[in-house]
């Protein structure tokens, strides 16, 4: 059998948002392929329980988890600080967790505006300082995981559209200032993906159909398939890839 070109053993990764969806996708993944993953949630402790337990399951090194949002500094700072007691070390950062305000342009309010910015784009920020000081000289990945909503309009989608446009085009700038100490930041982004994010959408199945028939592939995208490419960018299969938006969605997005 073919030995796998990936080999994570002795790598230490932080997955924000790893307790459902996609970011558990990601940590199953990643510890499948050898690595010792530390996630975090922001409210539901019972599909965080339910992640370690499945993480777990895939034989890699003891998961462990924690409670913290990452729109706070100081909750940010106390989960470093636990990768940092129990790791002592960081080699991946998959910036992950992400939520906001559906709404129409015109209907947002400032603090819609606001509450969606510091999830989704902001975090960023401390989170990629804070890894990067857990990598030192070694340097690392990041990789932070978007959706087409960042170059393409979708209804009710304005808010966290434009999050995830800031997301990207901070990706590119802390890639481009950050290669030199063997850093590499990337983005993963995916089209429409089954998960409970999607049931907070008015339009979740004419969502999910359109997404269906305008998807050359012939079937819709899966949590699976964007830790696929998370694990890629993690790897140094791609150590030559900086700064790049690696697109998920089974050509959706080229279709005229
Ligand atoms: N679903 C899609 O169609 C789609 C498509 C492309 C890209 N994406 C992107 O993929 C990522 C994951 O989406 P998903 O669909 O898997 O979402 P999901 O199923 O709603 O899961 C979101 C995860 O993020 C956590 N989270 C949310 N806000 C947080 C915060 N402020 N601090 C810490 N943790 C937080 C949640 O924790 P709790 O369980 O505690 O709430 C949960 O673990 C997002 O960046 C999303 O934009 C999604």
């Amino acid at each position: 059998m073919a030995k796998s070109l990936i080999d994570l053993t002795g790598k230490f990764v932080l997955v924000t948002g790893g307790s459902r969806g996609i970011g558990r996708a990601i940590c199953i993944r990643l510890a499948e392929h050898g690595a010792r993953v530390c996630f975090n949630y922001l409210r539901n402790r019972e599909a965080a329980a339910e992640a370690e337990k499945l993480i777990a399951a895939v034989g890699g090194p003891e998961p462990i988890s924690v409670r913290a949002n990452v729109a706070d500094d100081e909750h940010l700072a106390r989960l470093f600080q636990t990768i940092k007691e129990e790791f002592g070390r960081l080699d991946i950062l998959v910036s992950n967790a992400a939520l906001g305000v559906l709404k129409p342009v015109i209907e947002l309010r400032e603090k819609d505006w606001r509450w969606t910015m510091d999830i989704n784009a902001r975090a960023l920020i401390p989170l990629a300082k804070g890894a990067m000081e857990l990598m030192g000289d070694r340097g690392g990945s990041i990789v932070a995981v978007s959706s087409l909503g960042a170059t393409h309009a979708i209804p009710y989608y304005g808010a966290v559209g434009a999050s995830k446009a800031a997301l990207e085009s901070l990706v590119r700038h802390l890639a481009i200032e950050n290669a030199a100490q063997g850093v590499r930041v990337n983005v993963v982004s995916g089209g429409a993906i089954d998960t409970d994010a999607l049931k907070f959408f008015p339009n979740r199945e004419q969502i999910l159909e359109n997404s269906l028939e305008r998807t050359p592939a012939g079937r819709l995208v899966t949590p699976g398939d964007m830790a696929d490419a998370v694990l890629f960018l993690t790897s140094d299969l791609s150590k030559m890839i900086h700064g790049q938006t690696l697109i998920v969605d089974g050509g959706c997005s080229i279709v005229a």
